[in-house]
């Protein structure tokens, strides 16, 4: 759904080591494919956490690449998670923590559900920098309005720090970020999938310029 998963996935996991029988929280996991790759990879359980695809769907899918019994498909709304406190010993969301991670209040919901000194990290679309007016006059023709829940490295670290719930290890931008965005929407583009052309415009527009992929990864504070 979001630009490659696995990609960024994989720009998530050598900076939170994993091992095998973890448990692993992918929120808003879509079609539930860096939740294959994880287990698949790693060894580690992952439950498969997401609202607009159906758990059947996923179920269906984690089936069919062998990884039944270790990647738990389920359907849940972020705000309302159905885990125990201290369930998880790391916690990943993928093109998806944007939606609802933006509140304040969010993260200190969201981190009670991994243990002390466990690791949440997150990738998802945003500026190098914060924008100085909305819609950003490049970007004005491709703009839509919920845009305006992409961040910056320095927005999203001053977001968590503030809390005083994490330390935050690393924030930045996906080195190549905007290539693999541009690459995965044509891509999806050849295959008629969606946003595909839009979003590839809207990038070509941008020209590697401001947008790319902004990383966090952060241990919660015991
Ligand atoms: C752009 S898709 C990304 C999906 C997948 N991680 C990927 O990279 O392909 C955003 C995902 O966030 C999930 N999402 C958005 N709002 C959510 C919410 N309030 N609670 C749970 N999941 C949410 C959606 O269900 C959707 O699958």
């Amino acid at each position: 759904m979001g630009p490659n998963p696995v990609w960024q996935a994989e720009a998530l996991v050598g900076l939170m080591p994993l091992e095998p029988g973890m448990r692993v929280l992918d929120l808003g996991c879509g079609n539930a494919c860096s939740s294959v790759f994880l287990a698949k990879e790693f060894g580690v359980e992952v439950w498969a956490t997401d609202l607009w695809i159906k758990p059947e769907e996923n179920l269906r899918r984690v089936v069919e690449a062998g990884v039944e019994g270790r990647v738990h498909p389920v359907y849940s709304e972020a705000r309302s998670l159905p885990y125990a406190e201290g369930f998880f010993d790391a916690m990943v969301s993928i093109g998806a923590y944007h939606y609802f991670g933006t509140d304040d209040l969010y993260l200190g919901y969201f981190s009670r559900f991994v243990k002390p000194g466990g690791r949440i990290g997150i990738v998802q679309p945003g500026p190098v920098e914060e924008y100085e007016t909305l819609p950003p006059a490049h970007l004005e023709e491709y703009w839509k309005w919920d845009f305006c829940a992409w961040h910056s490295p320095a927005w999203w670290r001053r977001h968590w720090e503030k809390t005083g719930l994490v330390t935050v290890e690393v924030a930045d931008q996906l080195p190549h970020g905007w290539d693999d965005w541009l690459q995965w929407n044509e891509a999806c583009d050849l295959d008629g999938g969606t946003p595909g052309r839009e979003e590839a415009r809207m990038l070509h527009g941008d020209g590697g310029r401001t947008l790319g992929l902004t990383r966090l990864v952060a241990h919660r504070n015991s």
